[in-house]
């Protein structure tokens, strides 16, 4: 039987194993009770509370204004409904950068009040230092390497990273580091798929992609975009399962004919 096969509950040691097997890991986001459920039920391995929640939650234009009570109301309605996957929640921006006390204490709040497993900041060497404080209470820590939307106002755009050369050798000093400095996987965001396999084969940790190839050892893609709820979005990674959008505007809107017709409720649909 697979790893994943096996694991009646998904830890971080079952996505290294999974590494070492060669069998992808699977990740999707989720942010409330009723889809996390769903999620998990689908049999995905890791369920990422991320702050893209600040986008298609809370509908704001970047990641930035999330802040750690949002995560963590998030991640409690996730935890509640979740029984495999390992959950993983976003640390918010703001709360990790540059000082490695307030990281640890933002780590905490998350995995004492939410009952999550563990947390992802973005970053390289910069945040080394928060990762090893945090590692320290012993959480365990994912990084995220490549696109990092919460440095949207120093990149400008959301465009691929590390095509140049001296960014791309430093993703992979950086992908290194954060290996060494303990990580337990690494998302890589939006980097050419040949430079995503170069760090996916240059470190024993997972990589998990998002617009960075097959040649990862995992692919991660928020829910909502990949259900067709967000049809705004269309990067050139997205593969959608379904067009909910549409779905659910043309539910509502036999709905409300349905009652303005006095057709809803029907006989049926009503008590003696
Ligand atoms: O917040 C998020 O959804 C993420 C994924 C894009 C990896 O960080």
């Amino acid at each position: 039987m697979s790893v994943a096969g096996k694991a009646r509950k998904v830890t971080t040691n079952t996505l290294q194993e999974m590494k070492r097997e060669g069998e992808q890991i699977t990740m999707l986001t989720a942010y409330d009770y009723s889809l996390a459920r769903l999620v998990d039920q689908g049999g995905v391995d890791v369920i990422l509370v991320g702050d893209s929640a600040s986008n298609v939650m809370a509908g704001n234009d970047t990641t930035v204004p999330i802040t750690l009570d949002h995560m963590i109301y998030h991640a409690q309605c996730v935890c509640n409904a979740v029984n495999r996957a390992l959950i993983v929640v976003d640390m918010p921006f703001g709360t990790y950068q540059g000082n490695s006390r307030q990281a640890l204490d933002s780590a905490i709040r998350i995995m004492k009040e939410s009952g999550a497993h563990s947390v992802k900041l973005e970053g390289g060497r910069e945040v080394v230092e928060s990762i090893q404080r945090i590692l320290t209470a012993g959480i365990p820590v994912m990084g995220h390497l490549g696109l990092t939307p919460q440095s949207i106002y120093k990149f400008g755009t959301y465009t691929v990273r590390a095509r140049e050369d001296a960014e791309a050798e430093k993703l992979i000093e950086d992908a290194k580091m954060l290996e060494k400095a303990g990580c337990f996987a690494i998302v890589l965001e939006k980097i050419p798929a040949k430079l995503a396999k170069q760090v996916s084969e240059s470190i024993s940790i997972p990589t998990i992609g998002i617009g960075a190839g097959s040649d990862v050892d995992g692919q991660v893609l928020v829910l909502h975009d990949m259900l067709g709820i967000t049809m705004d979005f269309s990067p050139r990674f997205l593969r959608r399962y379904l067009n909910l959008e549409n779905d659910i505007r043309n539910a509502v809107e036999q709905y409300v004919s349905d009652v303005r017709s006095h057709d809803f409720p029907s006989s049926d649909e009503q008590y003696e």
